[in-house]
C-alpha cells in the first residue's frame, strides 16, 4: 500500500516570504527525488480560485467577518476534495501557502471574534490538520514593504494596515505555542537562503 504524503502549511503575515520559501522548499523535495505539490489558499483548484478573486480583490469591507469565513471554507473544502486528499492517497506530499490556520487567524481573532464559529465550521467541513505547519515570522513593517512593493491587485487585506498586522503576528505566534506538535516557528528576517535552510532542517527532524 501507498504511504500517505505529508500536508505541510506555511502561515504568516502578509508579505513575510511564505510563498517563496513553500517553492523553494518544493524543489528540495524534488531535488531528493520526490513529487511534491505545491499549492495555495485561498485557491489551489479551479473553482477555489474563482472564490480566491472574490476574497482579494476589492474594497477591504466589500465582505463581513462572516461572509468572508463562508468563502473561504467554501474553498478550503473544494481545495481539499478536488487537490488536497487525492495527491497525499497517492503518496504525494502537498505544500500549501497557508490553510486553515489562516482562517483561525485572520478571521478568528482578527476580523471580528468569530474563532467559536471558525471551529465549528472547521470540523464540520474540514476536519483534517497539516502534518507540518511554518510560521515565517517577521517584523509586520518589513512585511507589509515587501508585499506591497509587489503590487499584485491582491492587496485587500494588506489595505488593513499596520496594527492589522501587528495583531495577526501575535495571533500566528499564539496558535504556534497552542500547536508545539506540529507547529515551527521561523524567523523570516534573514536572507531567502538562510531561511530556507532553516526550513529544511526542520523538516528533517519532524519527518
Ligand atoms: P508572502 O507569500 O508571505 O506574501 P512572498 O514570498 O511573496 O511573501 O515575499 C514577499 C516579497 O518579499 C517578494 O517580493 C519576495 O521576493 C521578497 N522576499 C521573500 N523572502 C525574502 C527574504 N528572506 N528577504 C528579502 N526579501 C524576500
Ligand atoms: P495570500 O495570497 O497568501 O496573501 P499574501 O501573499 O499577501 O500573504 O492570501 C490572500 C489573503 O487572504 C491574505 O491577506 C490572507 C487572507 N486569508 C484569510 O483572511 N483567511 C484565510 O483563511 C486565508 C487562506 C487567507
Amino acid at each position: 500500500m501507498t504511504q500517505p504524503g505529508r500536508l505541510i502549511s506555511f502561515e504568516g503575515i502578509d508579505g513575510s516570504g511564505k510563498s517563496t520559501q513553500a517553492r523553494r522548499l518544493a524543489e528540495h523535495l524534488r531535488d531528493t527525488g520526490r513529487d511534491p505539490i505545491l499549492t495555495r489558499e485561498p485557491g489551489g483548484s479551479p473553482d477555489a480560485e474563482d472564490i480566491r478573486r472574490l476574497l482579494v480583490e476589492g474594497d477591504p469591507d466589500r465582505w463581513s467577518p462572516e461572509t468572508e469565513l463562508l468563502l473561504f471554507t467554501a474553498a478550503r473544502r473544494d481545495h481539499l476534495e478536488r487537490l488536497i486528499q487525492p495527491a497525499l492517497a497517492e503518496g504525494r506530499d502537498v505544500i500549501t501557502d497557508r490553510f486553515a490556520d489562516s482562517t483561525r487567524v485572520y478571521q478568528g481573532a482578527t476580523r471580528g471574534d468569530l474563532r467559536a464559529l471558525v471551529d465549528q465550521l472547521h470540523s464540520l467541513m474540514i476536519g483534517r490538520e497539516p502534518d507540518l505547519t511554518f510560521v515565517i515570522d517577521m517584523p509586520p513593517e518589513l512585511a507589509l514593504t515587501r508585499g506591497l512593493a509587489r503590487a499584485s491587485g491582491e492587496d485587500r487585506f494588506e489595505e488593513f494596515g499596520l496594527p492589522f498586522q501587528t495583531a495577526l503576528r501575535a495571533g500566528f505566534l499564539d496558535l504556534a505555542r497552542a500547536n508545539p506538535d506540529r507547529c515551527v516557528v521561523i524567523d523570516g528576517n534573514r536572507p531567502e537562503a538562510e531561511v530556507a535552510a532553516d526550513v529544511i532542517a526542520h523538516l528533517t527532524v519532524a519527518a
